[in-house]
């Protein structure tokens, strides 16, 4: 007969709930949402199941549905309906983002952090995040300087939190010092650090229209390296990062557990569109049960290390939260 039974602990949800060492809460969760430039209403997008194309005024409501959940935050991404090869919508105060990002501030006011996505992709004609030299490559320092302008437009736009996605050396650092010369030293800073090339990207390119030739391995991580997103958070903590990212999120949960266990400032995750989508897909068919993979997926995010976690099932997880369903 056996004398130690770990199954104790597990024979009634009672004891499983007393005994978790994991839970979640939706301040914890962060909800992106797109908006687009010229829509009276929101749009599907088919990729994304769920997810769609908010208009100015649509967006609004999203907003106030997230806060009224308790959700901590949104991540703002604008799809511009022009596009030029220096994403002159980035930095233009009446451009998509810009303004969606005052219509939200204006919404939500302190009521939940109103967060931007600071990257060149949706705003360039090539669709790379930074601007191109005559060789056709990212021009790692041109593109500072436009990173530095559009920190500016956004955080006067009324952003609190810059999500620093473009993976250029030097990002935050420029950033921080831009924000600071300019007075606005509340404006805090989210670098997506350990960003990895990752198919998971897919869906998202879709929701923003991107119109990239080629691929992000020359400014995102290999798949393949773990040390290296370590490094990356390191380096973006000591140039001021406020919070590290490690990005997507389920694949990569060992780089977020690693960073986790060095990093002295909050960690969050991004469970991005592909993780999104593949949950969606195969619940649609039947395959797997959709609220239970939902709440496994984004507690093994949280288990392994993250402090906060973007998702795109964020009001809807805190619905289920505020209403006891945590497992
Ligand atoms: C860059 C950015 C991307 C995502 C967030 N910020 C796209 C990319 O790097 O290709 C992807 C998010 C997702 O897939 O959900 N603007």
């Amino acid at each position: 007969m056996p004398r130690v039974r770990p199954r104790r602990l597990r024979q009634s949800s009672a004891l499983r709930r007393a005994v978790r060492e994991t839970r979640l809460h939706p301040a914890d969760l962060t909800l992106p949402l797109f908006v687009r430039e010229g829509v009276e209403e929101a749009m599907p997008i088919g990729s994304m199941p769920g997810v769609v194309q908010h208009s100015l005024d649509s967006v609004r409501r999203a907003v106030t549905e997230a806060a009224e959940a308790g959700v901590g935050g949104v991540m703002l991404f604008g799809v511009p309906a022009e596009r030029d090869a220096r994403g002159s919508g980035a930095t233009d105060p009446r451009g998509i983002l810009n303004l969606a990002t005052q219509v939200v501030r204006e919404e939500a006011g302190d009521a939940i952090v109103v967060q931007t996505d600071l990257c060149l992709d949706e705003f360039t004609d090539h669709g790379h995040c930074g601007i191109l030299d005559s060789d056709g490559r990212v021009d790692n320092d041109a593109t500072l300087e436009r990173y530095q302008a559009m920190a500016l437009e956004q955080a006067r736009a009324g952003s609190q939190l810059l999500g620093l996605s473009g993976m250029m050396d030097g990002q935050v650092a420029a950033v921080r010092e831009a924000l600071d010369e300019a007075g606005l030293v509340d404006t805090a800073i989210l670098a997506y650090s350990a960003k990895y090339a990752s198919a998971l990207y897919g869906p998202f390119r879709d929701a923003v229209e991107s119109t990239l030739q080629g691929d992000r391995r020359a400014y995102q991580l290999d798949p393949g390296n773990g040390r290296e997103g370590v490094r990356e958070a390191v380096i973006d903590i000591e140039e001021g990062a406020d919070i590290v990212m490690v990005k997507p999120a389920s694949f990569y949960l060992d780089v977020l557990a690693d960073v986790a266990a060095t990093s002295d400032v909050p960690v969050w995750a991004y469970q991005v569109s592909g993780e999104y989508s593949m949950i969606e897909a195969a619940a649609m068919h039947g395959w797997i049960d959709r609220r239970r993979a939902v709440i496994e997926s984004v507690t093994a995010i949280t288990r392994a290390g993250a402090d906060g976690v973007l998702t795109y099932w964020a009001t809807e997880l805190a619905g289920w939260l505020n209403d006891g369903i945590d497992a």
